[in-house]
């Protein structure tokens, strides 16, 4: 939704303000189905991309319902807002909200700037909600801290601190040096969540790097000659779509071209479409591709230097970005577009590529499928190739693992546990 359009979507939530104080928030559509207890943050699908159906209804104090605000409408901005954080914020003034806003992308200002222009005069002395603690630097515009001084605001709370070492804590103590009270720590957890691809871009110096995959109960993600169409249901790839939403780029191996020929949009889910990219170091791909049509979203090939500069050119004229980059592994890649700012990167590709990207560190987080599905084949790919383990307490470990059902699929999802 555009900037224009919250606000003037305010006159109808201000109209509505009152009744919210004793509103019960009932997250009954957004959760999964899921076989052990489960609180509210520990689930990550509460508040990233896909609306599964929730176990419980949860009751949440005032603070909470506006800082759930204030996450809802950071997340219009999914997708758009690299290398910046999703940020949103709404002011309440003797318990109604007077002002919304959130940040739409880099260059453009702050979510609390926005919320605090829908505000106005009535701006004096009233709270401030915003996820992210505001920012208390010059970077492509003002601090936000200064803002928030100048129009009086008597409190800001604040859903989690700035990740980045070099910043974390200076705004809330400017704030607090000025006279304002600052809460620290409201709904946090849905917080870290909603940026966590900020956070871990910020820490470790390369994008979220989430490998999502589809398989049937007998674990192959194609059959025997490679035809995977479709290996799970519209619903689950519906959710797929939802991702790609979130995320800068989508990424499969030159094979996935050849086989699947692969659209990789976002279809329904809604814009922006993620950047579309193709790691082939032969170069020997098609030249009827869907993804050579860059009228509804780009596409990067990135290959090895010097490869097949005829066919380099050939993508080119069809306006397809190319990159060399050599030795061409996943941790290249990620470095890559770690200085181009992206904040997170989708791995869609088969198992070849997804096993080197495994093996060189370049996949954080995992989201997978899985059909109530018999292909057999002893020779049907699987999600991953030799990872050159032979004990099983070599395993790759998962941790805050999460599942659920969609469609007539389950879905896995969980974080690779640090080496
Ligand atoms: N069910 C699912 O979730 C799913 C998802 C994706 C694919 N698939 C299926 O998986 C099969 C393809 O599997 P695949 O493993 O060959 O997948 P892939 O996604 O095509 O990855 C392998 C290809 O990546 C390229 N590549 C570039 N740099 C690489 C590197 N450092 N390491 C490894 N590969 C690199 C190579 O392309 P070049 O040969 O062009 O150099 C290589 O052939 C297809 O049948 C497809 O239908 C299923
Ligand atoms: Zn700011």
């Amino acid at each position: 939704m555009k900037q224009s359009s919250v606000i003037s979507h305010q006159l109808s939530v201000i109209s509505y303000q009152s009744s919210v104080i004793s509103y019960q928030l009932t997250v009954n559509s957004l959760l999964p189905k899921t076989h052990y207890p489960l609180t509210k943050t520990q689930n990550p699908l509460l508040i990233t991309h896909y609306p599964f159906p929730l176990p419980y209804s949860m009751t949440l104090n005032f603070d909470q319902q506006m800082m759930q605000q204030c996450l809802k409408l950071a997340r219009q901005a999914l997708g758009k807002t690299a290398p910046n954080p999703l940020v949103g914020s709404v002011i309440v003034q003797d318990g109604k909200i007077i002002g919304e806003g959130f940040h739409p992308g880099a260059g453009e200002p702050h979510a609390e700037v926005f919320a605090l222009r829908n505000a106005g005069e009535q701006a004096k002395g009233a709270t401030v909600y915003v996820n992210l603690e505001p920012c208390n630097h010059f970077g492509r515009t003002p601090p936000c801290t200064e803002a928030l001084i100048a129009a009086k605001i008597a409190k800001v709370v604040v859903g989690m601190v700035d990740p980045n070492p070099l910043v974390s804590g200076t705004g809330i103590q400017r704030l607090k040096d000025a006279g304002i009270e600052v809460i620290v720590g409201i709904e946090t957890a849905d917080c870290q969540q909603l940026n966590e691809a900020f956070t871990h871009q910020i820490l470790h110096h390369q994008p979220l790097g989430i490998w999502k995959y589809a398989m049937t109960l007998d674990g192959k993600i194609a059959t025997t000659t490679g035809h995977s169409y479709w290996v799970t249901g519209t619903e689950a790839r519906q959710k797929v779509h939802q991702l790609r939403v979130a995320c800068d780029a989508v990424i499969v191996g030159g094979n996935t071209v050849r086989r699947d020929n692969p659209l990789l949009t976002t279809h329904d889910a809604g814009e922006p479409n993620p950047l579309r990219v193709v790691m082939s170091r032969t170069l020997d791909l098609p030249k009827q591709a869907h993804l050579w049509d860059t009228q509804e979203a780009k596409t990067l090939v990135i290959t090895e230097e010097g490869i097949n500069p005829d066919f380099q050119h050939f993508l080119q004229n069809k306006g397809v970005e190319v990159a060399e980059l050599s030795p061409l592994t996943p941790a290249q890649v990620m470095t890559y577009f770690y200085k181009r700012q992206f904040l997170s990167v989708l791995w869609e590709c088969g198992g070849t590529l997804a096993t080197n990207a495994l093996k060189d560190g370049s996949i954080h987080k995992i989201l997978a499928f899985i059909a109530p599905k018999i292909i057999g084949g002893s020779g049907a790919p699987s999600p991953v190739g030799d990872l050159g383990f032979t004990q099983m307490t070599e395993a790759l470990l998962l941790e805050r693992m999460t599942w659920g059902s969609v469609g007539c699929d389950l879905w896995i999802e969980g974080y690779l546990s640090p080496a």
